[in-house]
């Protein structure tokens, strides 16, 4: 019988890629989503690339009578990966209490449901957003936190805490905290992807809506950093390389049998600057990307990348894939979207 692992936010970006390499890799997902970001039609895309019904239920994370009841249908769980979240940075200075409820609410939720069904092994959704503007470059898991810059951050930094106090209290509680840096990319059929409401905030869709004439044109926050072109670095890494490392640290959960929390940077380990990444479109796309420099945006952090050797050494996974087969794939993804 293969392992059966609880997604929850399973039909999101991030959560829909899981789905895909869970299953090339044996193990069998089940998805708990609200589609409060995400489309039922989503399943049906997973069939497509997968040729298999994924099992889903329609349920809010927050709702700890849903899910006892998805716990007692799925007794023998090995896992969960927790995706389940709101993710928008702008929201959520609008709207921080929603974002403080849901995401920490479901986490707990999540976390007390797991302990009650004695399931320790958790994979955490975290952000490189805990390093704030790091104190130094690149960031390693104990480069010291510095405060978020945005209520979204805070929500993953306090997850973040309240994971590690259940294991000081001596739960029976086994988290993995991955900290995400850019995921950007698409699987390969282009079947599924980053569907983003309203316009993009993130670099890769708002490049790619440009390229296909959903935006005039693309405005790069600030060229007047002290970094080499003076445009902002980030350590975008692809979707499908994170997919994996998911797989890779449950297998290493599954694997372990001490409790105790951990924590793994993925990234790629380089340094991609936001000019890089345009003239990298540009020559993939053989097309020209209307853009103009503006103003910096407020709460961007100059420069941050990665280190991920300790991904590689514990959990022997490292990105294999190249930032412009990311852009290629986030392109293909884009192009059958507006078609
Ligand atoms: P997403 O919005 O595409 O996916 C999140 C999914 O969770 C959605 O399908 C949404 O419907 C669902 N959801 C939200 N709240 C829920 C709830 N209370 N109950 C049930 N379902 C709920 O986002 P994503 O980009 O796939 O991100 C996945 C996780 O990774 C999130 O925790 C996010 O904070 C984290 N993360 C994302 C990024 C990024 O740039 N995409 C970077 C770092 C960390
Ligand atoms: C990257 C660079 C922008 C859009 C955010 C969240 C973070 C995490 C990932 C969840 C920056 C520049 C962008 C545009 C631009 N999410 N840019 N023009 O800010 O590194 O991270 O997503 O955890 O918490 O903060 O990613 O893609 O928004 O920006 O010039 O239209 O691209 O200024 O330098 P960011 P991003």
């Amino acid at each position: 019988m293969p392992n059966k692992i609880l997604v929850t936010g399973g039909a999101g970006y991030i959560g829909s890629h899981t789905i895909v390499a869970l299953l090339e890799n044996g193990l069998e997902p089940i998805i708990v989503d609200n589609f409060s970001n995400a489309n039922p039609d989503m399943l049906e895309r997973l069939k497509g690339i997968t040729g298999r019904d994924v099992k889903f239920y329609r349920a809010d994370c927050t709702d700890r009578r849903a899910m006892r009841m998805i716990f007692e249908s799925e007794k023998d769980l090995k896992g969960v990966i927790h995706f389940a979240a709101l993710k928008s940075v702008a929201e959520s200075i609008l709207q921080p209490g929603r974002y403080y409820q849901n995401n920490l609410n479901a986490l707990w939720t999540v976390a007390e449901v797991m302990q009650e069904f004695d399931i320790p092994n958790l994979v955490f959704s975290s952000s490189a957003t805990v390093y704030g503007q790091p104190v130094e470059l690149p960031v390693n898991e104990n480069t010291p936190l510095s405060p978020p810059t945005n209520p979204y951050g805070n929500t993953k930094l306090q997850g973040e805490q309240y994971l590690r106090d259940l294991v000081t209290s001596g739960a029976a509680i086994r988290p993995a905290l991955l900290r995400y840096f850019n995921p950007v990319g698409a699987h390969p059929s282009g079947l599924i992807g980053e569907a983003p409401l309203g316009a993009p905030s993130n670099l890769v869709p708002y490049i790619t809506q440009t390229a296909v004439g959903m935006r005039q044109q693309l405005t790069i926050f600030g060229n007047n950093y002290n970094t080499p072109d003076g445009t902002c670095i980030r350590d975008f890494i692809h979707v499908m390389d994170l997919a994996e490392a998911h797989v890779a640290c449950l297998q290493h959960l599954l694997r372990a049998s001490d409790p105790g929390v951990e924590t793994f940077n993925l990234g790629t380990g380089r340094g991609v600057s936001v000019w890089n990444a345009v003239t990298t479109f540009e020559e993939i796309s053989g097309k020209a990307l209307p853009y103009q420099f503006g103003p910096r945006r407020n709460g961007d952090v100059p420069a941050i990348w990665a280190n991920v050797d300790r991904a590689q050494e514990v959990l022997n996974w490292k990105a294999e894939r190249s930032f412009a087969l990311a852009l290629e794939d986030a392109y293909r993804w884009q192009l059958k979207a507006a078609s």
